[in-house]
């Protein structure tokens, strides 16, 4: 298990190639180190989960990645070119969409109006409304989201699950590479959590990288083709999701490091077990 050197091949052991690569990423917050010289490596056609205690630093390795923060020290490749990612917009144009832990859905408005918000489509000077509506019912459908009464329901009218398809929808309808869902099971039952759990697979099989951040196990190794872990701001460790089992998650995501290595797995540093 080990993170791939600096001028490596842009090539992951699991998923296409390498979309995104973070090297050295820091991050403070007045006297907070949130993240030190955090490493990472987003895949295509792969999920990778972002694991770590509470205030471990996923939700601002989330933000450096999409143009909220910008890092103190670091460099973030994209297809193997570095990028500077100063703004959402910067990450949108790149492909980068996250659905953030607060999921940012406005209530009063409807599931079309949220989707184009700020994007809208304009036709001689009006909003072009049929073909919003159209996009909108493709992309629900192609993501096999059913449950949703009408596209013109106001998200406030909402299930937990079907707001959170529809913050999923929205990211991957801007023609995204690489989507970003920060804690999208926290507040859902068991079947809304399948439901998104299996929208995940359906972005990863289409061929997206996608990033999951999660607390929960179960989720964490139905979904995970990657598994990388952040503790007290350090990337301790990341690789196969193959390679850890529930203890050695839990040893990392707690202590920094596992006895319980599968053999032929390595530390983040390099060194073979
Ligand atoms: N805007 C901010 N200003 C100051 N400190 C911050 C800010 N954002 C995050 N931090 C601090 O950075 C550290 C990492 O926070 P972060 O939100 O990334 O944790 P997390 O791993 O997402 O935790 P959780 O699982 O609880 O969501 C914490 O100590 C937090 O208090
Ligand atoms: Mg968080």
């Amino acid at each position: 298990m080990s993170t791939a050197p600096q001028g490596a091949p842009a090539t992951a052991p699991q998923g296409g190639p390498t979309l995104l690569t973070a090297r050295g990423i820091d991050k403070h917050f007045g006297a907070v180190q949130a993240l030190y010289k955090v490493d990472l490596d987003l895949p295509a056609g792969a999920v990778t989960c972002l694991c770590g205690d509470n205030g471990a630093g996923k939700s601002v390795m989330t933000r450096c990645i999409s143009g909220i923060h910008a890092p103190d020290h670091g460099e973030i490749c994209w297809m193997g070119e570095p990028v500077s990612i100063r703004t959402p917009r910067d990450a949108s144009h790149l492909g980068i969409e996250t659905v953030f832990q607060d999921l940012a859905l406005a209530d009063n408005l409807d599931i079309v109006q949220n989707m184009f918000l700020g994007r809208e489509i304009v036709r001689r000077g009006f909003l072009d409304e049929d073909s919003m509506e159209r996009a909108a019912s493709k992309t629900l459908a192609e993501l096999r989201v059913t449950s949703v009464r009408s596209i013109r329901q106001p998200v406030a009218s909402l299930s937990g699950g079907q707001r959170q398809s529809v913050a999923v929808a929205k990211a991957v309808m801007w023609n995204s590479k690489l989507v970003i869902l920060d804690e999208p099971t926290a507040a859902l039952g068991v079947v809304q959590t399948r439901q998104v759990l299996d929208l995940v697979l359906r972005m990863r099989d289409n061929g997206l990288a996608v990033m999951v951040i999660s607390h929960n196990l179960n989720d964490v190794f139905e979904v995970a083709d990657r598994i990388a872990v952040l503790q007290l701001g350090r990337m301790v460790v990341q690789g196969p999701a193959s390679d850890f089992d529930r203890q050695s998650l839990v040893d990392y995501m707690t202590t920094g490091t596992s006895s319980r290595r599968p053999a032929g797995s390595s530390d983040p540093d390099g060194a073979v077990s």
